[in-house]
């Protein structure tokens, strides 16, 4: 039997007791699992915890400001927001394969981080929300047994190149445990049930090449879907859903005008695992309202179509 209040109460002694007075670092990414990492750390040592919150030009709407709002104004938690868009958008240029656009994007990402860790010469630990399904899940990438068809692990090597320490709080915890313990350390409900959001972002969500023009838009889209989605209380009945940019432009009429640009689809899926995956069935008054206020408010947009693949054969991401 699981008791929320203990278990925080030995979590943050045994942190206590691994750190000292040592320092910590941690990436938060504004996922489930680094905020919850980073909420419990900072309950257990305060100021010893200095999170970098990296930027990446791929983030959804207000994605930063949020972050900042909930960690370093609500909670306290020394933030390093790094805006490194121009930094991603640079090396994504000219970057149209999908496994490429991961490679590059774990690449910088790794990168910026030493940077930020370099300033902050006196962490001797990395920590990280590491879940206990991960630790499952690499333990069978190592005997071969976990089949990856796109890579998803896009920051590994980090504590061998920055020479620090581990520590992984939520190691012996499950999404859903790790989900309540975020709710009871303060965080707010919404960030802790929000669909899993995958590392590379939006740039596997811009079909081909990405540009930061691409990427406004999308986020605008994006964000119409999902507000809608809440509003019609669909968002918790899917277990993913979001809108991808295709870069391709069809015709359409505005007043007694024609336009001719993008073309945005939706994706939402219901599934137990993500390994298989429904097209969620919603309601065509909410996709029609989606549909009419993407094309009204998002200036670049004129068509949005709707995905109604499974997975198998098509995937959850469309790159
Ligand atoms: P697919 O598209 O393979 O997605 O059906 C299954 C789940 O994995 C997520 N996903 C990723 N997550 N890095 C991540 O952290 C990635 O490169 C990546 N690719 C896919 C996807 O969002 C879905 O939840």
């Amino acid at each position: 039997d699981w008791k929320m209040p203990d278990y925080i109460g030995e979590a943050v002694e045994k942190i206590r007791a691994q750190v000292g007075d040592e320092e910590v670092i941690l990436g938060l990414s504004g996922g489930v699992d680094s905020s919850v990492a980073a909420a419990l750390i900072h309950r257990a040592i305060g100021d010893q915890l200095t999170c970098v919150f990296v930027d990446n030009g791929l983030l959804r709407l207000n994605e930063a400001e949020q972050v900042m709002q909930t960690f370093a104004r609500s909670l306290g938690v020394k933030v390093i927001h790094v805006d490194a868009t121009e930094q991603f958008m640079g090396h994504l240029k000219g970057v149209s394969d999908p496994e490429q656009k991961r490679k590059i994007i774990g690449r910088e990402f790794v990168e910026v981080f030493q940077t930020e860790a370099k300033k902050l010469p006196k962490a001797r630990w990395l920590a990280q929300g590491t879940i206990y399904p991960d630790v499952i899940e690499s333990a069978g990438a190592k005997t071969g047994k976990a089949h990856a068809i796109k890579s998803h692990h896009n920051v590994g090597g980090l504590p061998e190149t920055l020479n620090l320490k581990l520590l992984e709080p939520l190691r012996d915890l499950f999404k859903d445990e790790v989900r309540e313990l975020g709710v009871a350390l303060g965080l707010p409900h919404d960030m802790v049930y929000r669909h899993p959001f995958p590392g590379p972002g939006l740039g596997v969500r811009i079909l081909g090449e990405v540009k930061k023009e691409y990427a406004d838009l999308l986020r605008r889209a994006d964000a119409i879907f999902i507000d809608e989605l809440r509003a019609a209380d669909w968002y918790d009945k899917t277990s993913q859903a979001f809108a991808v940019f295709l870069p391709v432009k069809s015709v359409g009429v505005m007043g007694d005008g024609r336009t001719y640009e993008y073309v945005v689809a939706l994706r939402a899926v219901q599934t137990q695992d993500f390994m298989t995956a429904h097209w969620a069935e919603l309601p065509h008054s909410l996709l029609g309202k989606v549909s009419n206020r993407i094309i009204n408010e998002v200036r670049g947009i004129n068509r949005v179509v709707y995905d109604i693949s499974g997975k198998p054969p098509a995937t959850i991401e469309w790159e």
